[in-house]
């Protein structure tokens, strides 16, 4: 069957800022061939105190990037106060709470003042530029004013997804050197309660470092403060003034920190920096979601994420947009809140992760037809890869046909979008993020680390090209930094992705190819998950994989060994404490669905674990295993079988 191929709509092409093939290509040859210029063009949309004297600097064998340098400019100035002059009164930030129908409107020149209230209390608490402050909050408001406050001040930002469990946030805490964490009461979310002060009471027990926790209060319970180091919010920025001066921040001063799973237990402090950061995440947003002014542009992220980051915070204001930011989840109190939030704001830009449409589209259509939808034009995704019948539904029956769909592949490291359609341009494939983003050139590379040429062909995704939004750095160990991304394939830049580029030059990104995995959207290291089980004293054993799952697009499968003197315990109750064992752990998120208790796992003779085999039995695929005499038991193999069976009833 031939690929489908979806036209670009005339009437988004006629107004987009690259309404055709040809202007993509012109502009990605330009990008190409004189990237010093190009990006310079780009650098000039924002505003800069004192201007570059070097676009790009760069030595390869250290790994250290630098753009813009010589260059000063503040990011919470470039997201907020340059736009008061011409759009102080307009909505900066639309917060739609966890209750339905809800909604707050804080315009430009309010989030002025609150930010600068949030950056007076930082000072006051002597945070000082270059200091890491963590932020574990809900998606309220304060979470927007704290990141933009410390961008203000100078400060590194550190936020910490709040579904991270206190185990995990003291980790994030330590590992960043944070002296200040910000948080609130409590969070709401669906409707039920998450009591973040007690997890961060719990994160730093018996830690002396940490000297201030600022608490936003988001519902009416009352929370015990230790005296001296916690304080209400409210009752700190009451004293504070509405403005507060800004830090000229160098062009690769650090922006913020931010926390993501690899193939070792340890998680890994990515660093951004100001200039080229925001940069990037102002152009893809603008180009990417074909943004003008004054529509009303609604990212479903968690702030806690790199999403949020770059398509809530920085790039939508930078850009001056109204950008909504919603406290709930897709299914609360029905599958039809987004298409609520959508007509009850007139929302022209919706931005969301596949496992959440997955999950809505799982409940019927009925429950987006309730709702008229007119103001959508461009749907984006996010997160993992999103199938071809997923696809087509946003495409179809979201989208009613007349709507751009939009597959961007990126990463925390990479800062912002890299491989995209763009909604004027690219004519678009079902599950397919079609071509590189100006100034990105994808590799495919073979096993031995060579680039394979032409189209047709599939092998480990690299990246040949530097942009301005790319990571610098991981916190604290720039070592980890080379050796993760630069050394598996010398000269190029690692993504951990599989992909494959069609006769059309398009690129599928088949997912990881390394030991991370994508759990609705949420990123996580298979050793992190292994490390939290053997914790757990009755585990002597454990080995995690990935297998698919209709909504969550991967689901976790763990296998557990358990110690002798546990062995005969109900496995129903081992189980469950394995779940929360995990729970504590990391999080609820990073709970495994399946559990598989075993007497031993499958190992070669040099004792290293099989997980090849161990991912095709999740997966109940039972074919095709491979060659299994090179097994010290090789009957291991016949017993998972037979026990996945009985577990999945497959
Ligand atoms: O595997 C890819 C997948 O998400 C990974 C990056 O995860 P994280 O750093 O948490 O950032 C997620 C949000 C940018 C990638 O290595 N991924 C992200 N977007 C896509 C995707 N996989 C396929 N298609 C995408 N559009």
């Amino acid at each position: 069957m031939p690929e489908e191929l979806y036209p670009v709509k005339p009437e988004i092409a006629r107004v987009a800022h690259v309404g055709s093939m040809e202007e993509y290509r012109r502009l990605y040859d330009l990008s190409m061939a004189d990237p010093e210029r190009f990006w310079a063009e780009q650098a000039e949309t924002l505003t800069w105190f004192h201007k570059w004297s070097t676009v790009f600097d760069a030595d390869y064998e250290e790994v250290d990037f630098g753009w813009f340098l010589g260059g000063r400019l503040n990011a919470c100035f470039n997201c907020v106060d340059r736009h008061l002059k011409d759009r102080g009164n307009q909505t900066a930030i639309i917060w739609a709470a966890d209750e339905p129908g809800v909604y707050k409107h804080i315009t430009y020149r309010d989030l002025k003042h609150n930010v600068s209230r949030v950056a007076n209390v930082l000072k006051e608490h002597g945070v000082k530029a270059g200091d890491r402050v963590c932020i574990y909050m809900p998606m309220i408001p304060e979470l927007a004013y704290a990141m933009l406050a410390c961008a203000r001040i100078g400060a590194v930002h550190s936020v910490v997804f709040a579904g991270f469990s206190a185990e995990a946030l003291r980790d994030r805490i330590v590992d960043a050197g944070t002296k200040v964490v910000l948080t609130a009461n409590e969070g709401l979310r669906g409707g039920k309660v998450i009591h973040l002060k007690r997890i961060v009471d719990r994160a730093l027990e018996g830690m002396q470092t940490v000297t201030t926790v600022l608490v936003a209060r988001r519902t009416p319970s009352e929370v015990p403060m230790q005296a001296g180091r916690d304080h209400w919010l409210e009752d700190e920025v009451k004293r504070q003034r509405s403005t507060c001066t800004f830090e000229w921040m160098g062009a690769e001063d650090p922006l913020f920190i931010l926390y993501t799973s690899g193939s070792t237990g340890k998680p890994k402090g990515v660093l951004h920096t100001t200039g080229g950061y925001l940069v990037y995440a102002a152009m893809t947003h603008k180009y990417v979601f074909d943004f003008r002014p004054g529509d009303i542009y609604f990212c479903a992220a968690d702030a806690g994420w790199i999403t949020g980051h770059s398509y809530i915070i920085y790039g939508p204001l930078a850009n001056g947009a109204t950008t909504v930011m919603f406290e709930s989840t897709p299914v609360y109190p029905d599958p039809g809140r987004y298409w609520r939030i959508v007509d009850d704001l007139k929302v022209n830009i919706f931005y969301t992760a596949p496992t959440a449409l997955r999950a809505i589209a799982q409940a019927g259509d009925s429950w987006v037809k309730e709702y008229k939808r007119s103001s959508l034009r461009v749907l984006g995704s996010v997160g993992e890869p999103i199938n071809p019948e997923i696809w087509r539904w946003y495409h179809d029956v979201v989208g009613e046909k007349r709507c751009a769909v939009v597959d961007t592949w990126w990463q925390t490291e990479t800062g912002g979008i890299l491989i995209t359609p763009l909604p004027g341009a690219t004519p678009t494939k079902p599950g397919s993020a079609t071509l590189p983003f100006f100034g990105v050139k994808p590799l495919i590379v073979d096993h031995e680390g060579k680039p394979l040429e032409g189209n047709g062909v599939s092998g480990a995704l690299c990246l040949n090209s530097a942009w301005p939004g790319q990571a610098r750095t991981i916190h604290g160990d720039h070592h980890r930094f080379k050796e993760t991304y630069f050394t598996q394939y010398p000269g190029y830049y690692f993504t951990g992705d599989g992909a494959r580029r069609d006769e059309d030059g398009y690129y599928w990104i088949t997912g990881r190819i390394d030991d991370v995995i994508n759990v609705s959207g949420h990123r996580l290291g298979t050793a992190e998950i292994e490390s939290a089980l053997v914790a757990h004293e009755a585990v002597a054993e454990a080995a995690v994989v990935g297998y698919p799952h209709e909504v969550k697009g991967t689901a976790i499968y763990a296998y557990v060994v358990l110690g002798a003197e546990y062995a005969c315990r109900s496995r129903q109750e081992m189980q469950g404490a394995l779940k929360e064992q995990v729970s504590q752990a990391i999080g609820r998120f990073a709970a495994p669905e399946v559990i598989h208790i075993t007497a031993s796992l499958p190992k070669t003779r040099s004792g290293k674990i099989m997980r090849r085999i161990l991912r095709k039995i999740a997966a109940s695929e039972y074919e095709g295993m491979g060659d299994i005499t090179t097994l010290a038991e090789p009957e291991a193999v016949e017993r998972l079988v037979k026990e996945h069976r009985d577990l999945s009833g497959r």
